[in-house]
């Protein structure tokens, strides 16, 4: 039976352009993946780059019904399943909720009925999703009918985890901190071991350390993976690097999602892509270290994720070449940043944002002469700088070509009106560094404009 009125919720919601593509979101949404994991599990899953998998999941590409069993197979359905669950009279997952107690459940809607007339139990849909409730409790004057409601008490059981670290204390102190978080962790000393139960028992996710033995992480990934293409799998380091591009990409699309026009990727600053960029804190042996080329890889493959989820005329980035910052430099700025720009450059990005301090600069001193003028010559797209300009300095910078655009930071904590100040020539405000992390109001929205400090 359908419902009256309104589309079957588990199917169509974003108009899927086939069938198969509905089928792959439903099967994916039965199994509490949400919409925005859904590229990155299937490019995991499937072995696809992140914007393959997407154009699969967008309808872009087509499905053949063997990679659609195999994608079923993945969540321990059938192809017949997973079709049959996107038809009508399909079921909905949900929560039977009884007091305090909320119960997984899989919902077979009825129609929707005015509260009074509707049975003892009755769906509602909440922003959490739908929920079978006693109809006394219902407060909506709308609800809907339940033809049948089965619980899934499987699914409210607690999550397990595999932890493999050679070192035991860790292991054993890492699988504690996750049981009293909720999860069941199970502790493992040896890559064998963890190999062979994964191939025996399904893991909702694995803890790995860097390094076990002399076995690369990179191997012991793909021998994981062999075992179970797509349990979520964390490398205990500072330098992960497993599922990090697919976290960008991730975001980028949560941004345009939201409502932004852009997304600039934040690689300055001695956050982490400057860590892979700049030789002081890459230190790796593997195909992300050593060489420019295998520093700038991370920088690569994160901006072409981005900019396959984006475009590149909506993917930005951001460096900061001329010195420390945060521990994280290099030897040799005037060879990386350059060829950094020209690899961005032909992946064709929409701008490139360098932060480079003055000697007089505030936000640290430089340690080299700027970069900027190396990355004009190799980047020829819209070039914005940034770091200790005013409207003087910004303006001959211009003037000489040096920039497309400048960008301001302090100063437009301070002047919320500074582009009308800059055009009239009115003074500019200084800002109060005492208040730039207020927790409130003050120093975010209280810096007047220029006509209210007049008036
Ligand atoms: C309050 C405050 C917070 C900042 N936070 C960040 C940050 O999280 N990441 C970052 O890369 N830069 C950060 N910056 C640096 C600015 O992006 C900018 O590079 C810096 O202020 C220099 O530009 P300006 O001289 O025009 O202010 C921050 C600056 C200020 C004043």
């Amino acid at each position: 039976m359908t419902v009256a009125g309104a589309p079957r919720p588990d199917v169509n919601e974003n108009a899927p352009s086939s069938l198969a593509v509905a089928c792959v979101r439903a099967l994916m949404e039965r199994h509490g993946l949400p919409k925005y994991r859904q590229s990155a599990w299937l490019a995991d899953a499937m072995g696809l780059s992140y914007s393959q998998a997407h154009r699969r999941m967008t309808g872009a590409s087509p499905w053949t019904l063997e990679d659609l069993a195999k994608v079923a197979a993945l969540f321990g359905e059938t192809l017949a399943d997973v079709v049959a669950a996107t038809q009508p009279g399909a079921a909905v997952s949900g929560t039977m909720n009884v007091g305090p107690t909320a119960m997984p459940c899989r919902i077979w809607l009825g129609d929707e009925v005015d509260r009074h007339s509707a049975g003892p139990v009755v769906a509602i849909r909440t922003s959490a999703g739908w929920s079978a409730i006693p109809a006394s409790e219902a407060t909506e004057d709308v609800v809907y009918r339940i033809e049948k409601i089965e619980a899934r008490p499987a699914d409210a059981t607690r999550k397990v985890i595999a932890i493999l670290d050679d070192d035991e204390d860790l292991t054993n102190s890492i699988c504690a901190h996750f049981d009293a978080s909720g999860y069941d962790a199970r502790p493992f000393y040896k890559i064998a071991d963890l190999l062979a139960s994964a191939a025996a028992q399904m893991y909702d996710g694995y803890v790995i350390d860097w390094i076990v033995g002399d076995t690369s992480v990179l191997k012991l990934i793909a021998a994981l993976r062999e075992k179970d293409p797509k349990s979520p799998i964390v490398v205990l380091t500072g330098q992960v690097i497993a599922g990090v591009v697919e976290d960008y990409a991730a975001a980028a699309h949560n941004a345009l999602s939201a409502g932004f026009d852009g997304v600039q990727i934040h690689a300055a600053n001695g956050y982490l892509i400057d860590q892979f960029l700049r030789d002081g804190t890459n230190l790796r042996d593997d195909e992300y270290g050593g060489t420019v080329e295998n520093r700038l890889r991370l920088l690569r493959e994160t901006a072409e994720a981005v900019a396959a989820v984006a475009g590149p005329g909506r993917t930005a980035v951001r460096l900061s070449p001329n010195g420390e910052v945060q521990g994280c430099n290099d030897r040799d700025p005037a060879t990386l940043f350059p060829a950094a720009a020209e690899m961005l450059a032909r992946i064709g990005i929409s701008f490139l944002e360098l932060r480079e301090p003055t000697p007089e600069g505030t936000f640290g001193k430089p340690e080299w002469p700027p970069i900027a003028p190396a990355i004009r010559a190799r980047f020829p797209g819209p070039l914005v700088l940034n770091s200790d300009y005013g409207f003087e300095r910004a303006q001959e910078t211009l003037d000489e070509g040096l920039a497309d655009a400048i960008a301001f930071g302090r100063l437009y904590i301070a002047n919320p009106d500074l582009v009308e100040r800059f055009a009239t020539g009115a003074p500019v405000a200084g800002d109060d560094q005492a208040t730039w992390y207020s927790q409130g109001a003050e120093g975010y929205i209280d810096y007047p404009r220029v006509e209210a400090r007049a008036a």
